[in-house]
């Protein structure tokens, strides 16, 4: 058993805080953050709005892009760190928000920018296993929520946001999720990782040689699982955290500039949300066609990686 993407969504706040916004708030510029990023703005959700508001929106544009509704959903994975409530999940909550009436289950992992590697691991072990006919991933976060005004070497580098992907059961083990691998290592703790009065705490150069090398070892393992080299892959959508580590890594996996997606200077690091925004994204813009084969790697805090293989 295995899977087809149906549908996706996206959702980001209306408000836009651009890399000038950051220049009259603390000692930073355009030039730092484009050079050292390639990040020009992001979206901040407003004070009162939540990382379950913007997980229902997302899903709400992904139900209607796939003319589905949420009864036809059987189970709901949202990816996420940042949600105000430790319980109940924002999974259960997006259920409950968009009406649904079948006692469907919705979860949450924590698997910070890889967490949507995570819950796309979930969901292809489910539909092996023929447990669930239609899952819908989510990512979403407030990474507004852990940005510390007085930190420029973390404030400028976040961005809030939410993204929607349905999958459902197909008898096909070559579309939909075709392969998952998700990695960890909590020795690397101290690199980067939330702090309990909500602050962001991050060694980024050391957090960086991580990147460069991890995202695209995962990247390799998975094409290698499958058989196939850079050249049978029509796109890759690395974690938006930074352009150098996306380029670098793109570059270490052989993959020419013009077959990345990239989101990073638009949305900045969405954390959870950020390959699923930058799914989106490519869909919305005609950049990713019907049948096209996608290489999905991340990485973040944890240490966390992994990659995934979509067709879409
Ligand atoms: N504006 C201007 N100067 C700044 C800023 C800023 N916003 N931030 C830091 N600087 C300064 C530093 O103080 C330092 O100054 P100094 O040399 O006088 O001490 C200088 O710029 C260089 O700082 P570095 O930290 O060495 O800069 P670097 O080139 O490494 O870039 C960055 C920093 C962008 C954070 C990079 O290290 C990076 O992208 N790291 C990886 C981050 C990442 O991938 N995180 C992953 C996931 S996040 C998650 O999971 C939630």
């Amino acid at each position: 058993m295995g899977s087809r993407l149906v549908g996706y969504g996206s959702y980001l706040p209306e408000k836009i805080m651009t890399n000038q916004d950051f220049e009259r708030m603390m000692d930073t510029s355009d030039e730092w953050i484009v050079q050292r990023t390639g990040m020009r703005q992001r979206h901040f959700a407003a004070d009162n709005e939540t990382v379950t508001d913007m997980a229902v929106m997302a899903a709400q544009r992904a139900l209607d892009n796939a003319n589905l509704t949420v009864d036809d959903i059987d189970l709901v994975i949202v990816a996420t760190t940042t949600s105000e409530l430790d319980f109940p999940s924002v999974g259960v909550q997006v259920l409950g928000a968009l009406g649904a009436t079948r006692d469907q289950p919705g979860f949450d992992v924590r698997g910070a920018c890889t967490g949507y590697i995570y819950a796309l691991h979930c969901a292809r072990a489910f539909f092996a296993a023929g447990m669930h006919r239609r899952i819908m991933i989510i990512g979403a976060e407030k990474m507004s929520r852990f940005l510390d005004w007085n930190d420029r070497s973390t404030a400028v580098l976040f961005g809030d946001g939410a993204g929607a992907l349905i999958f459902e059961h197909s008898t096909s083990s070559y579309s939909g999720i075709i392969d998952t691998v998700i990695m960890g290592d909590g020795k690397c703790f101290d690199m980067l990782h939330g702090t309990s009065d909500h602050r962001i705490s991050m060694n980024g150069p050391e957090t960086y040689k991580k990147a460069v090398t991890l995202m695209p070892e995962a990247a390799q393992y998975i094409m290698e699982h499958a058989g196939i080299t850079a050249e049978n892959v029509d796109w890759i959508i690395p974690h938006q955290a930074n352009l150098r580590i996306i380029q670098s890594g793109a570059g270490r996996l052989g993959f020419p500039l013009e077959k990345i997606i990239v989101t990073v200077d638009k949305h900045a690091n969405t954390s959870g949300a950020s390959g699923v925004l930058a799914m989106a994204y490519a869909f919305d813009q005609g950049i990713i066609k019907k049948g096209q084969l996608i290489l999905y790697p991340a990485f973040g805090s944890g240490l966390t990686w992994g990659a995934s293989l979509i067709r879409v």
